[in-house]
C-alpha cells in the first residue's frame, strides 16, 4: 500500500480500518496533553516578576527541557504519520468537513514544528547556555540580539495561532461527541 503523507484520503481501499493505530492516538494523546501544559506554562511564565533572581530562570529552563523532549515526541509522531496511513474520514461526511478537518490539522502539524524549532534556534541566540533538565548544551553560534528577537517574534506570534487552532479543533471533537457520528472514536484508544 502506498503512503500518502498529510492526507486522510485513502480512496476506496477496502483494506481500510476506521481507527487511527494505536501509536498514533497514545502519541496524540501524550503530546495534546504536554503541548496544552507547555501552552500554559508559557503564557504564565512571562509574568514571572525578574526578582529575587533564579526563580524565573529556573521555570525558563524547565520550559526549555519540555519544549525539547515534545519537539522529540514530534518527530516520532510526524515519522509514524508519513509512514503508516490515517483512516479515510467517513463518507457520509459533507466536503467542506473533510476540507476544514485536512486544513486544520495541517496547521497543527505545521505549528507543532515551528514551536519547538523557533524556541530552540531563539534560545540558542542568547548569552546563556540552553540547559536541558540541568545540563548546558554545546553553543552552536555567537549570541545574537537580532536573531534572537526575530525568532522570539515568531514563537510568539505562532503560539497564538496554536493556541487558536486547538482551541477550533477541541470544538470540533466536543461537537462531533455530540452527535455521536464515530469521529471522536477514531482517536480513542
Ligand atoms: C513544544 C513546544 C513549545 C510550545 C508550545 C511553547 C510555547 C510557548 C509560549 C506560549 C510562550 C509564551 C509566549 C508569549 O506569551 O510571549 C513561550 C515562550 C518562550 N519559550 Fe516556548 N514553547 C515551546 C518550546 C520551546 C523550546 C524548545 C524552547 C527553548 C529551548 C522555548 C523557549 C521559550 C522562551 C525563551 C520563551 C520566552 C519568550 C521568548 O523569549 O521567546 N520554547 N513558549
Ligand atoms: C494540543 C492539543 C491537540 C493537538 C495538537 C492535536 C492534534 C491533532 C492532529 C494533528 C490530528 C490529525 C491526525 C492525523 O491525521 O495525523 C488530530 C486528530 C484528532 N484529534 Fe487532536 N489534537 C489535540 C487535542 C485533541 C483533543 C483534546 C481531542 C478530543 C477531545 C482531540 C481529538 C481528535 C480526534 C477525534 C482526531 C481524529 C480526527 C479524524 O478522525 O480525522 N484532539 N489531532
Amino acid at each position: 500500500m502506498e503512503d500518502t503523507p498529510l492526507s486522510t484520503d485513502d480512496g476506496a481501499s477496502a483494506k481500510s480500518s476506521s481507527r487511527y493505530t494505536l501509536i498514533a492516538i497514545a502519541l496524540h494523546g501524550l503530546l495534546a496533553i504536554g503541548l496544552l501544559y507547555q501552552l500554559g506554562l508559557g503564557v504564565w511564565m512571562e509574568d514571572i516578576p525578574k526578582s529575587p533572581p533564579g526563580i524565573r530562570a529556573e521555570w525558563f529552563n524547565w520550559h526549555k527541557s519540555i519544549g525539547l523532549v515534545l519537539g522529540l515526541l514530534i518527530v516520532l509522531r510526524g515519522a509514524w504519520r508519513l509512514s503508516h496511513r490515517p483512516p479515510a474520514l467517513p463518507d457520509h461526511l459533507p466536503r467542506w468537513q473533510t476540507w476544514t478537518a485536512n486544513a486544520n490539522h495541517a496547521l497543527l502539524y505545521a505549528c507543532m514544528v515551528i514551536m519547538p524549532l523557533s524556541g530552540f534556534l531563539g534560545s540558542s541566540f542568547t548569552p546563556y547556555p540552553i540547559k536541558f533538565f540541568g545540563t548546558a548544551l554545546p553553543r552552536l553560534w555567537e549570541a545574537s540580539a537580532a536573531m534572537k528577537d526575530a525568532l522570539s517574534a515568531i514563537h510568539t506570534a505562532c503560539s497564538y495561532v496554536f493556541m487558536f487552532t486547538i482551541a477550533a479543533h477541541i470544538m470540533a471533537a466536543f461537537w462531533h461527541a455530540l452527535r455521536r457520528d464515530g469521529i471522536l472514536k477514531r482517536m480513542w484508544p
